[in-house]
């Protein structure tokens, strides 16, 4: 039986594409035939939003069967899974309360591991051939508990003049995540929201692929106005427009995420 591979998407940048490239990539690999858990990490539920109406979402934010309580209460999250529209496709939805998760966590025995105990039965099932957990852009110790439950870590940089502002942060992070999870791999870097007619996207592009010890995928996303129709719809973009740009340079990115995981 092949392993389930955790892979989550983090950057401390807010707005660097970490629920998109998320939500779509995991969409991308239940399509081609992968069993797929998504988890949403952030109070902004912005990867449930992905997948469900406002309506839905804020019914299983407001209900007991969220992350934040299994969290909070260190339960075994197989009975937190829920179903999205799509085969091979399961989410486990997020609460705004993750805003307090932080003060929560704060007490626990061996606080780092909780998230990763919670995914064990999950994991040990075989049911999942991919976990995908989104983040909140934050570096703390919510962040640290889903990198230690994760083997590889996926960084969505944005082509932008800030987007690169921070990022020795999150790497000098997750060098000291890496004492406690020694596993834990950056999988790459994945340059999103790219306009192509800025000089700023080579500059981007430049100083990325100079970096030592960390992969640059080749395939990036181009910022492309389906991407936020498809979010207003709840749908990923290979649903919503599946001939549109950042549909196709989603699938290619997923084909690359592939390629660099070892299953
Ligand atoms: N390729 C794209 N083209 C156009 N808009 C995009 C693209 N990718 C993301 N966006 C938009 O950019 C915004 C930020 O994207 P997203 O929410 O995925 O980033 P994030 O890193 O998860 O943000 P946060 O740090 O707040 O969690 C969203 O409004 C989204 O609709
Ligand atoms: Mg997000």
């Amino acid at each position: 039986m092949a392993k389930t591979v955790t892979i989550c998407f983090a950057n401390n940048k807010g707005g660097s594409g970490k629920s998109t490239t998320c939500a779509n990539v995991g969409y991308d690999l239940s399509r081609m035939g992968y069993r797929v858990l998504l988890v949403d990490g952030d109070m902004q539920l912005n990867l449930s939003l992905s997948f469900f109406d406002e309506d839905r979402v804020l019914e299983m934010a407001q209900s007991e069967k969220n992350l934040y309580y299994a969290i909070r209460d260190q339960k075994d999250l197989t009975d937190y899974v829920v179903a999205t529209p799509y085969e091979n496709l399961d989410l486990i939805p997020s609460s705004t309360l993750m805003s307090q998760i932080e003060f929560d966590l704060f007490t626990k025995w061996q606080r780092e591991y909780i998230l990763k105990k919670s995914l064990e039965n999950i994991k040990a099932s075989g049911k999942y051939d991919f976990i995908l957990l989104d983040t909140p852009p934050t570096l703390g110790g919510w962040v640290m508990n889903i990198l230690c439950a994760s083997d590889y870590l996926l960084i969505p940089v944005e082509a932008s003049p800030w987007g690169l502002f921070g990022l020795a942060n999150l790497f000098d992070f997750v060098a000291r995540v890496r004492q406690i999870a020694p596993d834990l791999q950056t999988l790459g870097i994945a340059v999103t929201k790219v306009n192509e007619r800025k000089n700023y996207f080579k500059q981007t592009f430049e100083t990325l692929s100079e970096l030592d010890n960390v992969y640059l995928f080749q395939s990036y996303i181009r910022v492309d106005a389906s991407i936020e129709w498809a979010q207003d719809n709840s749908k990923p973009v290979e649903v919503y427009k599946a001939s549109s740009r950042s549909a196709m340079e989603y699938r290619k990115l997923t084909e690359e995420v592939l390629s660099r995981v070892n299953r």
